[in-house]
């Protein structure tokens, strides 16, 4: 990776950052068709603004990166019950387009993983579309490996709606 990139935790300074770069991965899953349901405005909402000031004052966590001055990805993670417990669950991230393939997702996956050893908990988990290769792959080379496939049927409403 660049010596021009840091990725630290992120402060409530970056809040417009996150929305910012949370909002873009929301219409990159809409426009990939990973996620038809992705909330574009969900970060800038009141829940949403709580939600990530809750995960950057340590319920969870929440990284920025930088390039120099200019924000190029982000991580957000939180501890959720799974089947088998509490598990440390990786919620989002991104890395803007341009800034891809320089090792950003590597460097923000690896603080996740830092902070879920430090957590004690058994198991670190995620979501990703079956069809998200580049995720995939990332998340594979730092030892992630499928288990459970979810298949979800969309009801009568979400399909007509995802047809507009
Ligand atoms: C997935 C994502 C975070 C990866 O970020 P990144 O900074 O490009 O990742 P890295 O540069 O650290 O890549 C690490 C490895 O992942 C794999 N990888 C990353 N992008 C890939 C791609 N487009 N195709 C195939 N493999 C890819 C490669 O093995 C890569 O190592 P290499 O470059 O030495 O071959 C980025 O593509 C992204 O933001 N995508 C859109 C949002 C998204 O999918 N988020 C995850 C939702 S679950």
């Amino acid at each position: 990776m660049s010596h021009s990139i840091v990725v630290r935790p992120a402060t409530a300074d970056d809040l417009p950052v996150l929305q910012e770069l949370h909002a873009a991965l929301c219409a990159a899953e809409r426009a990939s068709g990973y996620d038809d349901n992705a909330d574009t405005n969900f970060a800038a909402s009141p829940s949403g603004q709580a939600y990530l000031l809750a995960r950057i004052d340590g319920d969870g966590l929440a990284l920025v990166a930088h390039d120099g001055t200019v924000p190029v990805g982000y991580l957000v993670a939180g501890v959720r019950s799974g089947p088998r417990g509490a598990v440390s669950g990786l919620e989002s991230m991104f890395v803007t387009p341009a800034c891809r393939r320089r090792g950003i997702g590597t460097a923000l996956l690896e603080q996740f993983l830092i902070w879920h050893r430090s957590s004690g908990l058994p198991s670190a988990s995620l979501a990703v579309a079956p069809g998200n290769h580049a995720a995939i792959a990332l998340y594979e080379k730092a030892g992630f490996r499928g288990t459970t496939l979810v298949l979800e049927l969309a009801s009568p409403a979400r399909a007509h709606n995802s047809e507009a």
